[in-house]
């Protein structure tokens, strides 16, 4: 909840965490330090009809511009193509311009805008997508 309150405008609820690791289509990854488990990153995606959403994706402002975006990205993004999703979507705001260049370093690509998405600021959302058959980051699926 603390790294989730630094990060956004508009943070989830403690509810919606716990929303979130119940929903039978949610897949949700943690990185942790090594030793001390600590949190450095999460990763929410909902996996529906081929589609990975990203939902959340927040790095611990001490972790910071060191791959653990990145990384945790791809794995989520793996592991929502071994389960059969095709396509990867999300949203994110023009002014957001780290997890932008995040994105498009991986493939990401503009499809469209929701304007006044983002009410309290009235900033309008940018939708990506990213093809998971032809990403050339994520490694050949086996078999
Ligand atoms: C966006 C966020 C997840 C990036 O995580 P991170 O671990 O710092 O990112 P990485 O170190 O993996 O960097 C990956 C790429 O992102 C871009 N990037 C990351 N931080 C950046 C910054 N401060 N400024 C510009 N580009 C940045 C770079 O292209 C970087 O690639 P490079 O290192 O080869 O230049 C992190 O800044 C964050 O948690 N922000 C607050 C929450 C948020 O905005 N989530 C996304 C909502 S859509």
């Amino acid at each position: 909840m603390a790294i989730e309150q630094v990060s956004f405008a508009n943070p989830w609820q403690r509810v919606l965490f716990e929303a979130e690791l119940k929903h039978k289509h949610a897949l949700v990854l943690a990185a942790l330090t090594l030793p001390g488990e600590t949190l450095a990153a999460y990763l929410c995606l909902w996996l529906v009809a081929g589609e990975a959403q990203v939902q959340n994706l927040a790095v611990n402002p001490g972790f910071r511009q060191r791959g653990v975006g990145r990384y945790l990205l791809v794995k989520g993004l793996d592991e929502a193509r071994r389960r059969g999703a095709k396509v990867a979507n999300l949203e994110v705001r023009p002014s957001n311009l780290a997890a932008r260049r995040l994105y498009a370093s991986l493939g990401f690509f503009e499809v469209g805008r929701r304007p006044g998405y983002y009410q309290a600021e009235g900033e309008d959302a940018l939708l990506l997508d990213c093809d998971l058959t032809t990403a050339p980051f994520l490694p050949p699926l086996a078999g």
